[in-house]
């Protein structure tokens, strides 16, 4: 039997189901996905418009371990791969506390960190100068439980530089690769708890004031880590007021780490695919109605690559029991699932936006 989602997925490619709204539908990859897995890069090629490298841009991942000392082999590959490929290109990302290589924390003067940073901006924003759509300059900038008023993560680049680091980032990024749009990319802000809304708040706070001085943002990347099952709960007006608030600062949105996972979801696949396409539903419905998203990107495209099947990490929410997790839209043959329908249907019911 054909799962229902292959139907609407054959028909049409959820790339240009996306198009024909003004959004851009994206997938990470990998240079290793790239030069070994030719099936999949067929789905990449035939389901989106926009690549991100999952791992390759990031500055530890690079990094060979001594300043200026970068590897830009695997980056490369990723960034050939969209533009040969006519892709849209994310940039992922610039500066992220979680993979700094370690030296860094050895630079003891405010002046070494400066110039370690604006150099890495430098140096991997100029290398793909005008091939760039949007970067993440600064990854997951806001964590409130850290205590400090403006609620900005203590970690790394607030210690020392303190919070102007921000402003530092995006000016070097922008005078980089002045056609890029320029992006705060964060998690955690898309459900109905009082941390949710923590963290919205102080998102938004600091997009007004990077907006009052001057700092060079574009557009909110909006993670969307989702969970199908047992997890916090969803509210689409608090989503879509949330949305609107940013919409309001004259910033547009992305959804760009988007998957679901099905860690406390039943074993029966049946019924965990239905969760998951649910999960996808909800969110996406709510989301789009917002004409200020521009781009859905999900974190993989085939639950062969996702980081949550692919259990390289201890973190508790991958499945306990053994059974592969299943939380994108193709499985890991590559056929279309549930989750792939809902966002095809997601797209078709959209409102028509200016592409952006
Ligand atoms: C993840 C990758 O998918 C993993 O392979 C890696 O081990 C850790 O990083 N937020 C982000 C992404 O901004 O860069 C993370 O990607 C997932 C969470």
């Amino acid at each position: 039997m054909t799962p229902p989602g292959s139907r609407a997925a054959q028909a049409m490619p959820l790339r240009k189901l996306a198009a024909e709204k003004g959004l851009v539908y994206g997938t990470t990859i990998s240079a290793a996905q790239i030069s070994t897995d030719h099936e999949f890069v067929d789905l990449v090629l035939q389901q989106v418009g926009l690549v991100v490298a999952e791992n390759d841009m990031k500055w530890q991942d690079m990094n060979r371990g001594r300043p200026g000392k970068d590897d830009y082999g695997a980056a490369d590959t990723v960034a050939a791969f969209g533009i040969e490929n006519d892709l849209a290109l994310r940039g992922h990302n610039l500066l992220w506390y979680y993979r700094t290589p370690t030296w860094f924390f050895d630079l003891a003067t405010r002046r070494d960190q400066e110039r370690a940073v604006v150099e890495h901006i430098q140096r991997l924003a100029g290398r793909y100068r005008g091939m760039v759509h949007s970067w993440d300059v600064v990854n997951e900038p806001i964590e409130p439980k850290d205590g400090r008023p403006d609620g900005l993560r203590t970690a790394v680049f607030v210690e020392t530089l303190g919070p102007e680091y921000l402003d530092l980032a995006y000016r070097v990024a922008r005078e980089t690769d002045p056609t890029a749009r320029l992006v705060v990319n964060e998690y955690d802000v898309e459900l109905d708890t009082p941390d949710h809304e923590a963290r919205r708040t102080t998102l938004l706070n600091l997009l007004e004031r990077m907006r009052r001085s001057g700092t060079p943002v574009d557009v909110v990347g909006i993670q969307a880590h989702l969970c199908c099952a047992g997890g916090p709960p969803f509210s689409a007006s608090r989503l879509r007021r949330f949305l609107a608030d940013v919409a309001g600062l004259g910033l547009t949105i992305q959804i760009t780490e988007l998957d679901v996972t099905d860690e406390n979801a039943p074993a029966d696949l049946a019924e965990r695919d239905q969760l998951v396409a649910d999960t996808y539903s909800r969110f996406l419905d709510a989301a789009l109605d917002e004409a200020a998203v521009k781009m859905v990107v999900t974190w993989g495209l085939s639950d062969r690559h996702s980081w949550i099947a692919r259990r390289e990490t201890n973190e508790s929410k991958w499945r306990s029991d053994g059974v592969p997790s299943r939380p994108l839209p193709f499985d890991a043959d590559l056929k279309a699932k549930l989750a792939c329908e809902a966002i095809a249907n997601a797209f078709v019911h959209a409102p028509q936006r200016v592409a952006g």
